[in-house]
């Protein structure tokens, strides 16, 4: 493995303000950045603001400003916003910057010395939303896909560069290399485009029609067009071609962006770079899109969320937590206030709060806050610990996969673990008999504690600070290192443990003003029928596994669930926005199996999976421990 790490999200553009989609890959590429310093490894983050082009002088003539003036206000939003998010970048690049404008000219020649530049007249259809000719193939209905505009039709002579001579080399390579592009479908969605021939690649735009760029090194004429000059930011913030900075961490350099931009990323970076001379970068890493009813986010529709409003109600751990607990990486995602309040409750509140202060509150309660040296373990303490072991080797896969929401699911399998170990040690009846006993389950508990502390800390920094201290250990964050954490009892509390107050307060989901909704709840006991036992024995209850679990086209809340009860049971559920399909798989349930079959959606079910509903949302139910397949539900 690489021993240093060095990642940047796209260089956002100052044509807007900054939405949670600019937060969401940002976040991405902090945790990671946060993580890879846990794994020991020395780390880079860059992140920047893209400014030339048409799109940034129209939206500075809107405000009334010049391209300069306006760049610089809005780049300052982005640039402040970052550390309100906690966002750890050792760099912010801006397209306008000297250094960068230089590194641009510097690889324009390289590439032109390389005879992989030429100069033509071309005729095309062009996207001024884009800033980029289009085939006809491209677009949809005769419009850009993005902008659902006409594209007009513009004769004028430009540079090309040659990236249809690296086509057959692009593709080994990815074909070579199977991470380079990953999650899978974005690998394959860009081999599916290398199946055309690649065009070559207009990379000027006359002065005549666009001054607000970087002039080109061989023609004053022209200026360079804005993907150009933007990708390039990843090599010219580190230094290139002569700064340390870019030979130290070029050789492992992984992007985070979005599958809007999967092309240039995908198709036209590596060919420049390959034309400059230089190596490949590691990984091209691409995430789906937040959605926000259902569709997507954008000023004129008025459904922009903004990160800081968000932050300023729920707070910052906890938005954090949501969007890298509720995207799986590489799909889209659908944005919801409800689902956030309900992910602080049910995870943050309930679990990972309670258990900190009850640990806390009892460490202090039976001995002053600081704990004597564990006696003999038990079975349960053994299992304990190795589960907590377990985890932190199954963490550190899953973050490098970019597993980012069944790290935290496996975290939080942990936390689940502690919570039923406490209810069942009942350490406050041992506090009464056995006080060596008590020493030991509390150990057994905050061993866990910490190692739940230290990976948390990449997606919740501060929260897991303040656990830390509380926990009084002498390492705090970034300090910690992931093997600190696979020897048991290492890096032990140094001062007297704290009193914690709640770390996630309870947040008071808004009121349903649907009157009806609340009647259909609210059903007085006296009024729910008697059944006789016999009645009840009607009913066939079995244990499930989830085999399968496939979106329904069309439905807003139904799912279509394969159901393993020994033979193979296709279910209709409403479970969709409370878990994802990649969360349903291998999940057991209970399921009633003899209710009359019913056509949903189009789909036959022929059952019923049994879940509960509260102000969080819909949770199915779950046997306690895995069990087989069929077995009856008594
Ligand atoms: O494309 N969901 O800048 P940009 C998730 N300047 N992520 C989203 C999102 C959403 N709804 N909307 C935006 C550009 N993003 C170029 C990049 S890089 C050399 C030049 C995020 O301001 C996501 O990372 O349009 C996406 O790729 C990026 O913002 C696009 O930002």
């Amino acid at each position: 493995m690489n021993s240093q790490f060095y990642v940047t999200t796209p260089i956002y553009y100052v044509n807007a303000e900054p939405h949670i989609g600019h937060a969401y890959s940002t976040i991405v590429a902090d945790v990671l950045t946060r993580f890879y310093s846990l794994a020991g490894l020395e780390t880079f983050f860059l992140t920047g603001t893209d400014e030339h082009g048409d799109k940034i002088v129209s939206a500075a003539e809107t405000s009334g400003q010049t391209p300069k003036e306006y760049v610089d206000r809005i780049s300052g939003l982005f640039r402040t916003l970052w550390p309100k998010l906690n966002i750890s970048n050792d760099y912010f690049v801006r397209t306008t910057d000297t250094g960068h404008q230089d590194t641009v000219r510097f690889i324009l020649n390289r590439v032109n010395e390389n005879g992989d530049i030429y100069f033509s007249e071309y005729e095309g259809l062009y996207c001024f939303g884009c800033e980029r000719f289009y085939t006809e193939r491209e677009l949809v209905d005769g419009k850009c896909p993005d902008h659902q505009t006409e594209p007009e039709v513009i004769k004028e002579s430009n540079y090309f560069f040659r990236m249809s001579k690296y086509q057959d080399w692009l593709i080994d390579h990815i074909r070579q290399n199977p991470g380079f592009i990953r999650p899978e479908r974005y690998k394959n969605e860009v081999l599916s485009f290398l199946k055309e021939p690649l065009e070559d690649l207009c990379i000027s735009r006359p002065k005549s029609r666009l001054t607000w760029g970087i002039t080109l090194p061989f023609d004053e004429n022209f200026v360079t067009y804005v993907w150009f000059d933007a990708l390039i930011n990843y090599v010219s913030a580190m230094g290139y071609p002569d700064g340390e900075g870019f030979k130290h961490f070029w050789p492992s350099a992984q992007h985070i962006i979005a599958k809007d931009i999967l092309k240039p990323h995908g198709i036209y970076w590596p060919c420049m770079l390959k034309s400059a001379g230089i190596e490949p970068y590691q990984h091209l890493n691409v995430h789906g899109y937040w959605n926000v009813n259902e569709g997507k986010m954008s000023k004129s529709i008025g459904n922009v969320v903004r990160p800081l409003d968000l932050v300023d109600i729920y707070g910052l751990d906890a938005f954090r937590y949501f969007l890298m607990r509720d995207m799986v990486f590489g799909l889209d995602s659908e944005f919801s206030e409800q689902g956030l309040v309900g992910r602080i409750n049910a995870d943050l509140a309930n679990d990972l709060g309670n258990l900190v202060s009850r640990s806390l509150t009892m460490v202090h309660k039976y001995f002053k806050g600081e704990l004597p040296e564990p006696g003999p373990s038990e079975v349960a303490d053994e299992e304990l610990r190795a589960a907590t072991l377990e985890l932190v080797d199954r963490y550190e896969e899953l973050m490098k996969g970019l597993g980012f929401h069944k790290a935290l699911m496996a975290i939080w399998e942990v936390i689940g673990k502690l919570n039923k170990y406490i209810d069942t040690m009942e350490p406050w009846v041992l506090a009464k008999s056995d006080r060596e006993r008590l020493g030991t389950v509390l150990f057994h508990i905050i061993e866990p504690l910490k190692t739940v502390a230290a990976l948390i800390w990449p997606f919740m920094p501060e929260s897991a600070e303040k656990i830390q201290g509380q926990l009084g250990l002498s390492k705090k964050g970034r300090d910690f290192v992931l093997e600190d954490l696979r020897v048991w009892g290492k890096e032990r509390p140094v001062r007297a443990m704290q009193k914690a107050p709640a770390l996630f307060p309870r947040i008071e989901p808004k009121k349903q003003e649907d009157p009806a909704k609340k009647e259909k709840k609210k059903v007085p006991e006296k009024e729910i029928p008697l059944i006789s036992f016999d009645e009840f024995q009607k009913m066939d209850l079995r244990i499930g596994t989830i085999r399968k679990a496939e979106a329904i086209p069309g439905s807003k809340k139904l799912i279509k669930l394969t159901v393993d009860i020994g033979e193979e049971r296709t279910v209709v559920a409403g479970l969709v926005g409370h878990y994802t399909e990649e969360d349903l798989v291998d999940k057991q349930v209970v399921l009633v199996t003899n209710l009359e079959p019913v056509k949903l959606m189009g789909v036959e079910s022929h059952g019923m999976v049994l879940a509960a509903e509260d102000e969080s949302g819909v949770h199915v139910l779950v046997p306690d421990v895995k069990t087989a397949p069929g077995s009856k539900v008594k």
